[in-house]
């Protein structure tokens, strides 16, 4: 983003202060450094790629400290009929052998309802469940000891593909609808229909930092744990239940993860719940660290779906209605599924008003391990199917897909309906497709791409333009809260802390500004500190993208706090109206005289003021009645468009993004670098989940990929050589957020549906364009060349009719 724009939009510039006496009569000019909407870099970027981030493991070990290992089932479904431990608890080096029996509290490690035991008793329900741990000197004892577990199981039926739970009707929640107006009746009396189906695979969350738990024993029963999470108040409700003890007698402490995903908001507290346990059965620290096999298969992934789609519309595309069918695989328990399962519903309309709409939802259980948040939140498996609806639309009508949708967005003015019934008042999304068809040249490459695919048999190019609209706000209405500690020491340094959790995503520095914009302090005087449950309590999780809009509100709450204190006290000390206390980068003014902050701080001090506060914010607006499945789940959207052009090789199934166009809104940037960062980080890891990150799990329930040697994330080198990424500059949050910026997390995920988009386009380039390629996501090499053949198969067959 240039600077001209930062700038322009008033909130901060460029120039630093350099002579704060005569700084006052440039007042327009200077600025604190760091402040908002500046393009600071991540606080810990610099320390990030020379290795000096401190993680959880890097941590000195304290002496005496103790390693788990965590023996799995290696069965989908069977009844445990006998576990003798005997050679494992004498085996050398270990300390204790902890299974369902030791608990003293509840066995149960799970986000809502009870259902993921910390260590299975009597049955296994996925292949990967955690039988019991070992404590040992060194994790290499601990492995060792626990081959010499003797199990016997007996074996029952598992169901392990999501056809396999439809077919037996095993829904693990109750199915959920959605309707908008007369769907049936407008399927019914449209000019055109068409219907199709669609495989949308899951996803590894592959952070670079696997699970793992440190944990600390205190006096008293008390305990401390560091653990890799993204939600440190449910791991602390967690350990404290499996415990058996107070809340308050746990603590989690988490300084940064080497990445989250989603991977870390329910998926931890297991691994903390057993850390925990041989803390306090030996007294000694504990760590347990995943290994990444282990890990993989141990831990939830992203839902697979199956989604049906009905539309009808007339010939100009406008839909006039449309239906959904999803079913997703849950694995063996309920996790976030439900919630997972509603936001895909949610965003079955993706940017378009359906005018009619029925959306059903099954959630059906399996013997596999429990899926859980990833980025977008069940958000993208929606729109993938109302993307793939949109293109059968086009192609029935032989029109350009982009023409549908720009015929179908919701209007600039609102008015439209979203199947949840809430009106659509932001939407700026045919503004900035606008925008990018202009600047992708959409057009023309469109015309190019047709002409070299006419021209060349082996190789065919594809092109899309897609849409994003995401929804922001937890959609379960009492997470969307914020809490917030902040202290200003004698010298003015301040020491910054809120509920908020550090993944890489720059969270932390993106609520630092906004303090040191508060105060008009430099950056550099507000300390990031670790997320701690014993100073801000309650917090929900870092998650649904929420976590600048609701800790920046609540830090900016417990800085404003302690300003108005500053500000009484001045006003008091020195005679003045309120309104004459005027802060100043690094100075305030008070009438005619001027001090530096660090002075008034002091001051304040000795007359004795609170210089500590909290804060606290809670997301208004938000109305939602899930009985009927209708009101306002989200504060508001976020919007975005991607153009991406593939090639195929129609022999191999090879494949290549060449060239992506973003235009994605962020509101007013909060942190313009930050931001673009989570853009193309979002992106590749969208395009790795729909391109070539494969989950493969054998009949017996096994997970075959489960090490980057079969599991293939993008490398630097899949990176598109051509990637022209922008924030819109238009974009303004028209509803009162931190400084009217827009939550940047995971929509830009869903960007990469472009590329999957693109790929169908080249496959229905090989048949000549006469026939739609049913292609299911992930699009591997594999896939592209089976729906390479598919097409033109179908293409002679219609030939020879
Ligand atoms: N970016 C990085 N680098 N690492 C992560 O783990 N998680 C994503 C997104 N961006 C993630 C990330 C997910 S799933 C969410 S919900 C948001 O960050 C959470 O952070 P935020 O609410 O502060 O945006
Ligand atoms: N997003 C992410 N996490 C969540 C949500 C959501 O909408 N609801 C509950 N947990
Ligand atoms: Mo993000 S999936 O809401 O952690």
């Amino acid at each position: 983003m240039d600077e001209n724009l930062i700038q322009d939009r008033g909130v901060a510039g460029t120039a630093r202060q350099e002579r704060p006496h005569a700084a006052a009569r440039h007042e327009s000019r200077e600025r604190i450094a760091g402040g908002v909407a500046r393009p600071e870099p991540h606080d810990s970027g610099a320390r990030h790629v020379s290795g000096e981030a401190r993680y959880i493991d890097d941590m000195a070990e304290l002496p005496g400290t103790l390693h788990i290992y965590v023996a799995m089932s290696d069965r989908a479904h069977a009844e445990i009929k006998k576990l003798d431990l005997e050679k494992v608890r004498a085996a050398h080096g270990v300390a204790c052998v902890l299974t369902a029996a030791d608990i003293p509290g509840e066995n149960d490690a799970s986000p809502v309802f009870g259902d993921d035991p910390v260590f299975a008793d009597k049955i296994v329900e996925y292949h990967g469940q955690s039988i019991f741990a070992v404590a040992a000197e060194t994790l290499a004892l601990a492995r060792a000891a626990a081959d010499s577990a003797e199990i016997v199981y007996e074996d029952r039926d598992a169901v392990i593909t999501l056809d396999e739970a439809l077919e037996a009707g095993a829904d693990l929640l109750p199915p959920h609808e959605m309707r908008l107006g007369d769907c049936d009746g407008a399927l019914a009396q449209a000019p055109h229909r068409v219907s199709g189906r669609v495989r949308i695979g899951g996803q590894d969350h592959f952070y670079l930092e696997g699970q793992i738990a440190y944990a600390l024993p205190g006096e008293d029963g008390d305990i401390v744990v560091h653990s890799s999470t993204q939600h440190p108040s449910e791991v602390q409700h967690n350990v404290a239940k499996v415990l058996d003890l107070p809340d308050h007698a746990v603590t989690i402490e988490v300084r940064r993860m080497g990445g989250g995903f989603g991977g870390k908001e329910s998926q931890p507290a297991l691994f903390a719940a057993i850390a925990a346990l041989v803390a306090a059965k030996t007294g000694r620290p504990a760590k347990l660290r995943l290994d990444r096999d282990d890990d993989m298969v141990m831990t939830g992934k992203r839902h697979d779906f199956l989604i049906d789609y009905e539309a009808g519309f007339d010939g100009e595309g406008r839909i006039a209605g449309a239906a959904f069918d999803q079913a997703m695989r849950c694995g063996y328990s309920a996790d976030l599924s439900g919630a997972i399962a509603d936001r895909a519903m949610f965003h079955a309309d993706n940017a378009y008003a359906l005018n009619a709409a029925r959306i059903r939802s099954r959630r059906m259980k399996t013997h596999t391990v429990s899926n859980t948040a990833f980025r977008g939140f069940g958000g993208p498996q929606g729109m993938v199917a109302t993307e793939r609806m949109i293109e059968k639309i086009a192609f029935a009508l032989g029109k350009d897909p982009l023409d549908i949708r720009k015929a179908n967005f919701y209007p600039a003015g609102g008015g439209a309906l979203t199947p949840y019934h809430m009106e659509v008042t932001d939407s700026v999304i045919a503004e900035m497709v606008e925008e990018l068809e202009i600047s992708s040249d959409y057009r023309a490459r469109r015309a190019a791409v047709r002409a070299f695919n006419a021209t060349s048999p082996v190789v065919k190019k594809g092109l899309a333009l897609t849409p994003v609209k995401f929804g922001i706000s937890f959609t379960t209405r009492h997470l969307n809260q914020a809490g917030a500690l902040v202290h200003v020491y004698k010298d003015g340094s301040v020491m910054l802390n809120h509920g908020g959790t550090e993944m890489g995503q720059g969270l932390f520095v993106k609520v630092a500004q906004v303090v040191a914009e508060e105060f008009q302090i430099d950056l550099a005087k507000v300390k990031i500190t670790s997320t701690r449950t014993d100073k801000v309590p309650n917090t929900s999780a870092t998650a649904a993208s929420s976590g600048s809009d609701i800790n920046g509100m609540a830090a900016q709450a417990a800085a404003r706090t302690i300003k108005e204190r500053l500000i009484a006290f001045a006003a008091e000390a020195y005679g003045v109206p309120r309104e004459k206390i005027v802060f100043r980068p690094n100075r305030v003014e008070i009438g005619d005289e001027e001090m530096s902050f660090a002075e008034l701080v002091e001051e304040a001090y000795l007359a004795r003021i609170s210089l500590s506060a909290t804060g606290f914010y809670a997301t208004p607006g938000i109305t939602y009645d899930r009985e009927t499945a209708t009101g306002h789940p989200f504060f508001y959207f976020a919007y975005g468009a991607a153009c991406s052009e593939v090639a195929i090789d129609t022999l191999t199934g090879e494949n290549k993004v060449l060239r992506v166009d973003i235009l994605h809104e962020v509101g007013r940037s909060l942190n313009p670098a930050v931001d673009m960062g989570q853009i193309e980080g979002g992106f590749i890891q969208g395009m790795g989940w729909l391109t070539t990150e494969e989950l493969c799990w054998n009949g017996k329930g096994e997970l075959t990929t489960h090490a980057p040697s079969t599991y293939k994330i993008p490398t630097a080198n899949d990176r598109p050589d051509d990637m022209r990424i922008k924030i819109w500059e238009k974009g303004e949050s028209q509803v009162e957020t931190i400084y009217r910026s827009k939550a940047v997390g995971e929509p830009p995920l869903m960007l990469a549906i472009s590329v999957f988009s693109a790929l169908a386009d080249a496959v229905s380039a090989a048949s000549d364009y006469k026939v739609f390629p049913d292609l299911d996501a992930p699009a591997t090499p594999e896939r592209i060349l089976f729906a390479v053949d598919d097409v033109r198969r179908q293409a002679a067959e219609a030939t020879a009719a």
